[in-house]
């Protein structure tokens, strides 16, 4: 298989400072490889090591199969970067600012004006092309920068959040833009906070916590992986509730129920899985017999009249409040579910920082 980027034992020390701890990463061909991580996880120093800004200070990387320690100069030409600090000159204006980077490239006059054009019609920004950047809104700067970084057509595009603070409207741009990119067959790196962007574009995710890689997958298969890991505790925990009961004999006994409920502790009730369901004929025996139910961790009413559940995360539990509901003859208007998102494998694979000195 090609790989646009693979790393071997990248580091980076800023004096003592371990910022990127030996990392070991392969990014396919021409796919969206999502990069998050943390504050001060090490994205954007990867990112600059990679794009050739600062050597790393031991291990190296391929970036379309050139080395960035021995041949920066070829991996210049196959890389375009839209940075974290949008990085243009403020007395010049958008276009001028899009020019030169044309220029650095060497793109003969016509191809130039012409690629500008395009590109800043793509992204809206030709109306501000004359005005200084210095004068323009950070979300304005934010497209000239994409617009700059876009014109030599690279092969690898390095995105370091570059929707933060973008109208959504423009992000929207941007993101079809990104999947263009990509279905033309370039290699997208995309940094970022927003796990929606994230879980929607990319192809493979690789989380990076304190320098160190802490996830690497499909969004899905990393979501799956949490599934995984909680239906192999709840599992357990299931047949003992189950033995526990059978041992009482007595399964319509609330009070041991009640007991098994409380006897689950709080880091299974952090894993619960959470429906919601409006029932049309809502009343209170209904909520009796699911206060009844082993699976519940938690039962409430929501603003919008739907009842809200967190139940142990199983097939079995949400059967069996359904079950519940029907034998009530509770009449389900809607019914929807909350699987495990980006966001929880973000929570679960990073740590927070540790105040220094203690
Ligand atoms: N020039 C520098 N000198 C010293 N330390 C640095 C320098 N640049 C970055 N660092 C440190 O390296 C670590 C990684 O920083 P980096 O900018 O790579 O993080 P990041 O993952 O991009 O974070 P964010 O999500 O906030 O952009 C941080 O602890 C930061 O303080
Ligand atoms: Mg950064």
């Amino acid at each position: 298989m090609k790989y646009a980027i693979e790393t071997f034992d990248l580091t980076k020390k800023y004096g003592d400072f371990l910022a990127v701890d030996k990392l070991n990463l392969k990014v396919k061909d021409k796919s969206i490889f999502g990069f998050l991580g943390p504050n001060g996880a090490g994205k954007t120093t990867t990112i600059k090591m990679l794009t050739c800004l600062i050597q790393p200070s031991s291990g190296t990387a391929k970036v379309s199969e050139y080395d960035i320690v021995e041949d920066p100069n070829e991996v210049r030409q196959k890389i375009g970067m839209v940075p974290q600090l949008v990085s243009l000159y403020g007395d010049l204006t958008a276009r001028e600012n899009a020019e030169l980077c044309a220029d650095y490239y060497g793109l003969p006059k016509d191809l130039k004006e012409e690629r500008i054009d395009e590109l800043m019609e793509l992204v809206d920004i030709k109306y501000a092309q004359n005005k200084l950047v210095r004068q323009l809104s950070g979300g304005q700067k934010q497209k000239v920068s994409v617009v700059a970084s876009l014109v030599h057509q690279p092969e690898i595009l390095f995105l370091d959040e570059p929707t933060i603070g973008l109208d959504p409207t423009t992000k929207s741009v941007l993101w079809d833009l990104i999947q263009e990119l990509n279905h033309e067959g370039r290699t997208i790196i995309l940094c970022s906070h927003d796990m929606y962007e994230v879980d929607m574009l990319c192809d493979h995710v690789g989380i990076i916590d304190k320098g160190l890689l802490a996830a690497y997958d499909t969004p899905q298969g990393l979501k799956d992986d949490i599934l995984e890991n909680q239906d192999k505790k709840t599992g357990l925990n299931i047949s003992q509730i189950m033995r526990d009961l059978e041992e009482n004999s007595n399964v319509n006994n609330i009070s041991s129920f009640q007991k098994l409920k409380g006897s689950m502790i709080e880091s299974e009730k952090a894993n619960a899985r959470e429906i919601s369901v409006k029932i049309d004929n809502m009343c209170a025996p209904i909520m009796e017999e699911l206060e009844k139910l082993p699976f519940i961790f938690e039962i409430a009413p929501t603003k919008s009249g739907r009842i809200s559940i967190k139940i142990v995360n199983s097939a079995d539990a949400v059967t069996a409040v359904l079950n519940t509901i029907i034998k009530c003859q509770g009449s389900i208007s809607s019914i929807s579910t909350k699987d495990p998102s980006l966001e929880d494998v973000f929570m679960k694979v990073t740590t927070k920082h540790e105040v220094e000195g203690e």
